[in-house]
């Protein structure tokens, strides 16, 4: 009989036989997949799993305290957090092209995990949050970071001494399986129930060049349309719902001083499959307020577009 608790049971039966006593290491990203693959190792094997998460300067507002508190304070898992927002920037600073974008920070990723795998002694696995879909995704499809780190794995590309077994306890399940699972480990409902996030984060959604100053704007009105989406009971009715920076200036009135200041352009989307979507019919009134809320609380934006394209053409990133 298939119950979130028999697959957690079985999984961790599987687990604990697949690693006996060694030493695993997970990429946690704060999505769904490696955050149930966190909780399920840590529930099997305690101590002897290792996260490492990576600050790329590019996840959503607090973030990167919150999977800190999630998983290191309040689960007690080892976290390694390696802040390396100077660095991606660094990197990123004059680069405008979309997919070179996606490639820099791919492969910072891929150093910066590199870096801190090395620090660590005597790790055998490499845990993954692999999950069904992807194990029958075609090969050119956009990547996320568990695979990047995979392909990387594959490629033979981690240092010479450092040889993982890879272990991968979701992929057999469908991403609503997984979600289940997560309740089932005691993971909070926002958490499991997230829209997906792109690996690249709100590096494709700052168009263009990636600058520290836009991605801090970004990240203050990405919340305030997310807190508003939650509250008016319209984030789970929408599949993917973000803000997106626009690096083009638009004269405004506030009070009687006049602005001249960046665009923010909001997303939301319904989908099955993120194959094709369309755009969410949120209520005006809602979008009234994000809109307001965003143009007075944030001195460095003074209009903002709502995106009514569908996918296809459109595709639901900006980028
Ligand atoms: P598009 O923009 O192609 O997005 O319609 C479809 C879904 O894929 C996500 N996406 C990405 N995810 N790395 C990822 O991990 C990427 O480079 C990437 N590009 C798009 C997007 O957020 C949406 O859910």
């Amino acid at each position: 009989l298939w119950t979130p608790a028999n697959i957690v049971e079985d999984a961790i039966a599987r687990v604990r036989e697949t690693v006996g006593g060694d030493k695993v290491l997970l990429g946690l990203s704060g999505g769904v997949d490696s955050s149930v693959v966190a909780a399920l190792l840590h529930k099997a094997i305690g101590e002897q799993l290792t996260c490492v998460f990576v600050d790329n300067g590019l996840l959503r507002l607090n973030e990167g305290d919150q999977v800190m508190e999630m998983f290191a304070r309040n689960m007690g898992v080892k976290v390694i957090r390696a802040d390396a927002e100077e660095l991606f920037l660094g990197k990123l600073a004059g680069v405008n092209d979309p997919e070179d974008k996606r490639k820099i920070i791919g492969n910072t990723f891929i150093d910066v995990f590199d870096t801190e795998a090395a620090k660590l002694s005597d790790v055998k696995w490499l845990a993954q949050g692999t999950i069904y879909p992807d194990v029958i995704e075609s090969a050119g499809a956009k990547t996320g970071k568990a695979h990047v780190i995979k392909s990387h794995h594959n490629v033979g590309g981690l240092p010479e001494d450092m040889s993982f077994e890879l272990i991968e306890p979701l992929r057999e399940l469908f991403k609503d399986e997984v979600r289940q699972i997560g309740l089932e480990l005691g993971l909070p409902w926002d958490m499991v129930f997230r829209h997906p996030f792109p690996g690249p984060g709100l590096g494709v959604r700052i168009l263009g060049e990636v600058k520290k100053e836009y991605a801090d704007l970004l990240r203050l009105a990405d919340d305030i349309f997310i807190s508003e989406l939650r509250a008016a009971g319209w984030y789970d009715k929408t599949s993917q719902a973000f803000a997106v920076f626009l690096p083009v200036k638009s004269v405004g009135v506030v009070g009687d001083g006049r602005r001249y200041e960046y665009v923010i352009a909001l997303r939301a989307v319904e989908t099955i499959d993120f194959m094709t979507a369309r755009w969410a019919h949120l209520p005006y009134e809602m979008l009234e307020k994000v809109s307001n809320r965003i143009i007075n609380e944030i001195s460095g934006v003074s209009r903002v577009t709502y995106d009514v394209s569908s996918k296809p053409p459109a595709t639901i990133e900006w980028e």
